[in-house]
């Protein structure tokens, strides 16, 4: 009988999660979308008196998700201040599109990087969004930068694949993705990331990211960075053993884990501190964020500065934080060490 009474309360806390609106699935569709731009006689979008496209409650699709879900953190249409950005998100946050410069290289801060190349853009009207000015397709693909939002990549009507993501044969705007959504179990997503609290990435976010990229991890027929692909005995030590630039060798394995240069492997879990195996791969996002960052190319860390406290000196960017405590160069390291024979240097200003 307690057994029993166990599973039901069991049940319930997994049938009424805290605080819901998707449930696992398509939600109420009035969340979204308006049937006569009408309730209580008052118009439901009065930015757009006749109503809207696929009769949604705001002008484009990015629009209605940005209206709950606060990655950008500002008001419509502007107001929001990339310098002081919401709780880090495995995604990274959407209001580094809004710097006016991000390039922290040398003579950077008279060559301005514009924010859309902080990451995917979104068409989102009501928030005085639009498509990336330079890139007009998904480098590696033909996905055309026009149409970029957040339901280019998340099923507006749910799924149970890890965070709605698009899988084999369903596809935004009548693109049939070819490759599955990535294996991988979220956190909360009201609450802060950490290095005890973090998704946990299995397999299959390179071929899920190449279903736009094309073969931009493919190693085997082209001279370009591995994804997607074992690490190796040799570069897991590196990982493991890498505890920062001024500690090369102090890590140990069962804590080695930094989000900030992420793995795939089915032992990952949520919680999991331990660093890499030999089986454990390379992917997409060991080096960028799925969303955007205050980094060029949505990179977790700036790829064009030395040492990470250089970053935002030129820019004027909000600067990422150094994971270590040290003079920390280029996370690139943790996995080769190229940073062995460098001088111990205070690149703050
Ligand atoms: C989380 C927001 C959201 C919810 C909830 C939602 N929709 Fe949608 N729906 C969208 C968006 C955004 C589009 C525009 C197409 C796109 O972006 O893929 C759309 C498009 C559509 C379309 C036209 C295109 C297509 O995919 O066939 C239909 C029909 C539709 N929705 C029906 C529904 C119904 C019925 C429900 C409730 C059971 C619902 N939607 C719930 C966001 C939502
Ligand atoms: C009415 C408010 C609302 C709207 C509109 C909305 N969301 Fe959400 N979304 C939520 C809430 C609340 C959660 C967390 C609970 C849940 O998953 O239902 C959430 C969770 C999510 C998650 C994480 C799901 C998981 O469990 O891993 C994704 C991804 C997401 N939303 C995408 C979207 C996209 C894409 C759109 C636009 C098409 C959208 N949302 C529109 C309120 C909203
Ligand atoms: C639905 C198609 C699609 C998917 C899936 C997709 N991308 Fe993209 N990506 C694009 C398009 C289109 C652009 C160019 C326009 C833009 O930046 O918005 C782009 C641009 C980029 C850029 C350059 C940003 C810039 O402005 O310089 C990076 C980096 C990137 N993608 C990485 C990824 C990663 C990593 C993944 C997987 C987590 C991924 N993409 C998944 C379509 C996609
Ligand atoms: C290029 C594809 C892409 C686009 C565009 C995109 N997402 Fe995501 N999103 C992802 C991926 C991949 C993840 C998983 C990130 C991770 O765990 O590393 C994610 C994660 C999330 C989460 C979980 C919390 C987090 O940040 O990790 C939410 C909520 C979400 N997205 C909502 C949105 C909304 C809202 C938009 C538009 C404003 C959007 N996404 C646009 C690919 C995308
Ligand atoms: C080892 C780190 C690393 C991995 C893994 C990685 N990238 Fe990159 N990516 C970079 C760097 C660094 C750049 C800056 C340009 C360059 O170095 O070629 C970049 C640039 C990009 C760009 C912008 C290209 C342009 O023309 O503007 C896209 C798109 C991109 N990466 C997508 C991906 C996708 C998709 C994957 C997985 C299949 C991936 N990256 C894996 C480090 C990485
Ligand atoms: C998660 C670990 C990891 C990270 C982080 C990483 N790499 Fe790699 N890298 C690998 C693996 C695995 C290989 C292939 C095996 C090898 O060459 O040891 C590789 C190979 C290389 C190679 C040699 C390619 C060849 O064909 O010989 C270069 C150069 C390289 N990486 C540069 C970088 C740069 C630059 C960065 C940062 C932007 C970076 N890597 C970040 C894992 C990583």
């Amino acid at each position: 009988m307690r057994k029993l009474l166990l599973i039901i309360i069991g049940l319930c806390f997994v049938a009424a999660p805290a605080v819901a609106f998707h449930d696992g699935g398509v939600a109420h569709c009035n969340g979204c979308h308006t049937m006569h731009n009408s309730q209580n006689g008052i118009l439901v979008d009065p930015a757009n008196p006749n109503g809207n496209q696929f009769l949604l409650n705001k002008a484009d699709p990015s629009s209605v998700c940005i209206a709950c879900h606060d990655h950008l953190d500002r008001t419509y249409p502007v107001g929001g201040d990339p310098l002081s950005p919401p709780a880090q998100r495995e995604g990274g946050n959407f209001i580094f599109l809004d710097e006016d410069n991000l390039n922290d290289g040398h003579g950077g801060a008279t060559n301005p990087i514009p924010g859309d190349a902080a990451g995917h853009n979104l068409v989102a009207a009501e928030y005085g969004l639009t498509a990336d000015a330079t890139l007009t397709a998904a480098p590696g693909g033909t996905f055309p930068a026009g149409i970029m939002g957040c339901s280019s990549c998340h099923d507006p009507h749910g799924s149970t694949d890890f965070r709605f993501l698009y899988g084999v044969g369903r596809g935004p705007d009548g693109f049939s993705f070819t490759n599955p959504a990535p294996v991988a179990d979220g956190v909360s997503i009201f609450a802060g990331v950490s290095g005890s609290y973090h998704t946990a990435y299995k397999s299959g976010m390179s071929a899920w990211c190449g279903n736009c990229h094309g073969d931009f991890h493919n190693n085997n027929t082209k001279l370009i960075h591995p994804s997607g692909s074992t690490l190796g005995g040799g570069v897991a030590t590196n990982y493991n053993l890498y505890n920062g630039s001024d500690d090369l060798s102090g890590g140990a394995q069962a804590t080695a884990y930094l989000m900030e240069v992420p793995f795939e492997d089915p032992a990952n879990t949520n919680f999991s501190t331990a660093g890499p195996s030999a089986s454990s791969q390379v992917s997409c996002i060991t080096c960028h964020r799925a969303h955007a960052t205050s980094a060029p190319d949505a990179g977790r860390w700036d790829f064009s500065v030395s040492h990470l406290a250089e970053d935002g000196q030129e820019s004027g960017s909000y600067a990422i934080p150094n994971p270590y405590t040290g003079f920390q160069r280029s996370l690139c390291n943790k996995c080769h060490v190229k940073d062995r024979f460098s001088e111990q240097i205070d690149a703050t200003p």
